[in-house]
């Protein structure tokens, strides 16, 4: 077989999806047909969910129900825990946490089966025993694996840190459930919206590696919950989920506003990059970075370390002025990393929860996804050339066995 390979991937074009759309030059991201500066910041992450998964937002009432829904499904298995709790004590990475305790998980999809009502409602009602379909299946995963991603983060957490394991509180909404599952008090009102935005800013974004991943996984027939683990890890490479770490690690080591300038000078005088700035898509500025932005303006008002916050936006103004005049026309502008760092650490996340915390938000889109692949059915099989030695001799160890 031969062919033109294209590196990457890059440019090839492997699916229709009407989830998000992401158009680099413009600086444009459509999520479910919104632009995100218009929904991120108004709707709920239920709502925001609803609308992937069903196309269009909900009313109240289907509002209110998948708010329920997902508030009934967040206790975790007890295996589930009990792997948690290992995991703690082997002082394993959060990432690492979250993808093998992800794996647990159809255990209780599958007990959650048994209540599914004729009409695949999630009413409660025991159901005679039968086959569910797999559009059940998958519906019922799809909740029950949203509604635990955040009880399996904010449980290792707490573990990680030697502390008791906060339980669900059913009366709060998914995103301050969260907070609150993480810290043991209730959110502010201010915490909460600021958490809501992010999740909904960072829920889908094209063709990504991790939601390809899952397509892939899914289109093989496998069943949903195998496509999130796929996707998790794929979410945990560096060169994917793992940079508004390092974004705010250096805000910190430039320390204060006189130090911008020349601090920022000698990283680019040696030939290091600007964490938290440039992007291969994105050639004006990323519209999740202005989201989120502002979601950390409005927080830091109330809530933070106001300082910090300051020093984070004169570091921003000098990195793009140093990075027009080292790299002039490679309009790199600031990332939606930079402001993921400042306003998951204005919500007091530590650093080694980021890129779990972005697979809180981004895994209703890997299931958006799913749903599209499933409906699709066809096996994605895409092909290599041969560059191997060709017609090699008979191996002897071969010949003598
Ligand atoms: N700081 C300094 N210079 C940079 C930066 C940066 N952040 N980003 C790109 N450049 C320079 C490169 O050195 C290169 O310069 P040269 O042509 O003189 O050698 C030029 O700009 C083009 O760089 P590429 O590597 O071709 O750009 P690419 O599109 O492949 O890179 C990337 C995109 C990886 C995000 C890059 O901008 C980068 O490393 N940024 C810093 C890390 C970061 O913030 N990552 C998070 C990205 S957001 C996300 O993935 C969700």
């Amino acid at each position: 077989m031969s062919g033109k390979v294209v590196s990457g991937l890059e440019g090839i074009v492997a699916a229709e999806t009407r989830v998000s759309g992401v158009d680099g030059e413009a600086g444009e991201l459509i999520v479910g047909g919104y632009r995100v500066e218009d929904l991120a910041p108004r709707a709920t992450f239920e709502e925001v969910a609803h609308l992937l998964w069903q196309g269009a937002l909900p009313d109240a009432r289907q509002h209110r129900e998948l708010r329920i829904a997902l508030a009934e499904r967040r206790a975790l298995p007890s295996l589930t825990l009990e792997l948690l709790r290992t995991a703690a004590v082997e002082r394993m990475s959060p990432m690492d946490a979250l993808r093998m305790a992800a794996g647990t998980l159809s255990l209780s999809a599958e007990k959650e089966l048994a209540h599914l009502d004729r009409s695949g409602q999630y009413r409660g009602a025991k159901e005679e025993e039968r086959t569910p379909s797999l559009d059940e299946v998958d519906r019922e995963q799809a909740l029950a694996i949203t509604a635990q991603f955040p009880t399996i983060v904010a449980a290792y957490a707490r573990l990680y840190q030697g502390e008791t394991i906060v339980p669900p509180d059913p009366a709060l909404g998914h995103a301050a459930n969260f907070l609150f599952m993480l810290r043991g008090t209730p959110p502010t009102p201010a915490q909460t919206r600021a958490m809501e935005t992010y999740l909904n800013t960072v829920i889908d974004h094209g063709l990504n590696a991790s939601t390809f991943t899952a397509r892939v996984i899914v289109s093989t027939r496998s069943d949903l919950l195998s496509a999130i683990v796929g996707a998790i890890g794929a979410l945990k490479g560096p060169l994917h989920g793992g940079a508004p770490g390092p974004a705010l690690e250096m805000v910190f080591a430039i320390g204060s506003q006189e130090h911008a300038e020349p601090q920022l000078r000698k990283r680019l005088d040696q030939g290091e990059r600007l964490m938290g700035f440039g992007h291969r898509i994105y050639k004006v500025r990323d519209p999740r970075a202005d989201v989120l932005a502002a979601a950390a303006s409005a927080l830091y008002r109330t809530e933070g370390d106001r300082a910090l916050y300051e020093l984070a936006l004169e570091v921003e103004q000098v990195a793009l002025r140093l990075l027009e005049q080292y790299k002039p026309g490679r309009r790199l502008q600031t990332n939606v990393e930079f402001y993921t760092a400042l306003l998951l650490h204005g919500l007091e996340i530590p650093t080694e929860l980021f890129t779990p915390t972005f697979a809180l938000g981004r895994v209703a889109g890997w299931i958006a996804h799913s749903f599209e692949q499933r409906a699709l059915d066809r096996l994605i099989r895409p092909q290599s050339v041969y560059t191997g030695p060709l017609f090699r001799d008979e191996p002897s160890t071969l010949r003598s066995a």
